[in-house]
């Protein structure tokens, strides 16, 4: 099983292939923000992929890319949408909106 390291709190925990980072959050009580529940229309489940970006997440598809493009004005090269991004094997992500501002 696929490990997913999540800072700033440093937990890792197992994922299943195929669970997007917003459901492994939800399963371990991570705490990653998703105001619109999940469905690429907010960018409050914006992580920075620390470890793992190319081999271990499945590509980001168009819909992600546009959210990206149009709601995150902190996007870098290693930012994805935890609600989108699909685990492949061993990922470390930064949280972006860390403490969560809702739950
Ligand atoms: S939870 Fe809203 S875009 Fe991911």
């Amino acid at each position: 099983m696929p490990k997913v390291t999540f800072l700033p709190l440093n937990k890792t925990v197992e994922a299943e292939v195929g669970q997007t980072l917003l459901e492994v959050s939800e399963d371990h009580d991570i705490g990653l923000e998703h105001a619109c529940g999940g469905v690429c229309a907010c960018s409050t489940c914006h992580v920075i992929v620390q470890d793992g970006t190319d081999n271990n997440l499945e590509p980001q598809d168009d819909e992600e890319i546009d959210t990206m493009d149009k709601l995150v004005s902190t996007q870098t090269v290693h930012s994805r949408l935890g609600c989108q991004a699909r685990v492949k094997g061993d990922v470390t992500v930064q949280i972006f909106n860390w403490p969560p501002r809702e739950m």
